[in-house]
């Protein structure tokens, strides 16, 4: 684990924001795995910066999203699909071919996420898997207890998941409690995973993640497992971690050639 720790969220976004068009700059097929909530949005401003400034071309880039609430349409205000166009896609020059997120709608959920999978192989893997940290711990939507070994599948929403969330609903409307989310073994199967969490919120859920013990009731732990997982941190974050100082120390004397 490399542990990224910057001042502000904008900051932590533009580094995210350099290590995303540093893959695309140099694979322009690159497969990107992403990822909703407030946490990336301002990673995907970087993105839109990168393309709309600089001409950082996701003509040929394909992209997994890591989740979608069940029964909700594309075009619900608070669907997975609408955050990602609104947020992302509908400023950036992908084709629609590649862009995949779970649907919400498929009638066949277990046979639609064996083909999410499949979907994925057939693009090669994630060269980069964006993610988010629940406060509960949770990767997509891989709640406390989800196997390290799950696919693709259906999940059911935590209490602590459902409150949390009820703030991109409107007043009395039910968040659903069921989901489709990549597991936690397709999410170990991205060569690289660029965990991001903003605030004091997350310090908690972020010293357990990656400083306690990898268990089962924290997913995000499993990501000790990965050979290269890029934790980015702002200082609200990182203000629960014993080892800050050192993770400080260590990007800020990084040799020349293992910089990006
Ligand atoms: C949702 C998403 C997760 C995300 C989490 C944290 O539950 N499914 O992928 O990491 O929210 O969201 P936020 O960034 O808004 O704190």
């Amino acid at each position: 684990m490399e542990i990224i720790i910057q001042k502000t969220a904008k900051e932590g976004s533009a580094v995210g924001g350099r290590i995303v068009a540093k893959l695309v700059q140099h694979k322009p097929e690159a497969v990107l795995g992403l990822a909703t909530g407030s946490t990336p949005v301002k990673l995907y401003r970087e993105m839109i910066q990168w393309h709309t400034e600089k001409g950082l071309d996701f003509s040929k880039v394909t992209t997994f999203n890591l989740d979608e609430y069940i029964g909700l349409a594309a075009d619900h205000h608070a669907s997975y699909h609408r955050f990602m166009n609104e947020n992302l896609f509908d400023e950036l020059n992908m084709l629609k071919e590649n862009i995949h997120i779970p649907d919400g709608l498929a009638e066949d959920v277990v046979g639609h996420c064996a083909a999410y999978e499949q979907a994925i192989v057939e693009a090669g893997g994630i060269d980069l898997q964006v993610l988010g940290v629940g406060s509960d711990g949770h990767l997509g939507f891989n709640e406390p207890t989800s196997s390290f070994a799950s696919r693709t599948r259906i999940k059911t929403l935590d209490q602590q998941t459902v409150e949390d969330n009820q703030r991109f609903f409107t007043e009395g409307e039910e968040v659903p409690r069921h989901v489709i989310t990549m597991g936690l073994g397709t999410i170990m199967e991205a060569r690289t995973c660029l965990l991001f969490a903003f605030g004091e919120g997350k310090a908690d859920a972020v010293a357990e993640m990656v400083e306690g013990a990898v268990s089962a009731m924290m997913p995000g732990s499993v990501l000790q497992f990965h050979r290269d997982a890029r934790i980015i941190l702002d200082e609200a974050a990182a203000s629960k971690l014993k080892k800050a100082d050192y993770y400080k120390w260590v990007y800020g004397n990084k040799p020349e050639w293992q910089q990006y």
